[in-house]
């Protein structure tokens, strides 16, 4: 049996901090193919967050399993985390996080200094060209504070994409941003999803919601609705 490229089993995440332990994720299973583009929706405080930092390796469950692209990331040590997830997994964040004293091409080119899968002599062409595909290939010597918020995301997207990781998560990537700008950032999602890529983004606006093939809704610590959304081009 060939495993989902995002694979969760039982998947259990319970916080600790505080008097009463608070079980965040009460045993979630979800398997995300290749090509899939996933929105994650629900209240504030039902797990979104948690669910995706799972996948991400950002945090680490109580129980269960995780595997994304064959790689166990529940069981791997920091080092081993940090290695796979640089490969593997582009994350975007709702504040972009890029970091403010380094250009936009450095904040592009670290992820592949980090991962060293590009030789050196690469990784500024590469830099440029992933700045041409979010279209700021002219803001690229410039600081992260001289750009509109719009093309910071577009810039943390072409980061996330250094080193052409299969997947991208997205936490609330549009979370930050005026529709119109929203809008553009969730159209070059639905392009790298054309082009092969994996997404699984949580949002909060309900038209993107709309927009999405899959949208699992988390209530609580559950994904209480898995829904396919069937597209006109299908029913024909
Ligand atoms: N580090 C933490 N320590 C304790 N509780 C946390 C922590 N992170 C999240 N929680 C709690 O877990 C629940 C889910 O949080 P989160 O995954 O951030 O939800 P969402 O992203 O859907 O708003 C919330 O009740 C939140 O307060
Ligand atoms: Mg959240």
């Amino acid at each position: 049996m060939t495993r989902a490229l995002i694979d969760l089993r039982d998947l259990v995440k319970t916080y600790d901090t505080g008097e009463v332990p608070f079980t965040a994720l009460k045993g979630v299973d979800l398997r995300v193919d290749e090509g899939e583009f996933v929105g994650i929706i629900g209240k504030s405080g039902s797990g979104k967050t948690t669910l995706i930092n799972m996948i991400t390796g950002i945090d680490r469950p109580t129980g269960g399993e995780v595997v994304v692209a064959g790689a166990p990331v529940h069981a791997l040590d920091e080092n081993g985390l940090a290695k796979w997830r640089g490969r593997t997994i582009g994350v975007v964040f709702q504040f972009f996080q890029l970091l403010p004293t380094l250009t936009v091409m450095e904040n592009v080119i670290l992820p592949m200094d980090f991962c060293a899968m590009y030789a050196p002599k690469e990784r500024v062409g590469r830099a440029m060209a992933l700045l041409e595909e979010v279209e700021l290939a002219d803001q690229a010597h410039k600081l992260p504070s001289a750009l509109s918020g719009g093309q910071q995301q577009r810039a943390a997207v072409a980061r996330a994409l250094a080193n052409d990781p299969p997947i991208i998560a997205a936490d609330e990537p549009t979370g930050n941003l005026d529709s119109k700008t929203a809008d553009a950032v969730f159209g070059l999602f639905e392009r790298l999803v054309d082009e092969g890529k994996t997404i699984v983004m949580v949002t909060h606006d309900e038209d993107l919601a709309e927009r999405v093939r899959r949208s699992l809704h988390v209530h609580d610590g559950e994904i209480v609705e898995d829904r396919l959304r069937v597209t006109a081009l299908e029913e024909a």
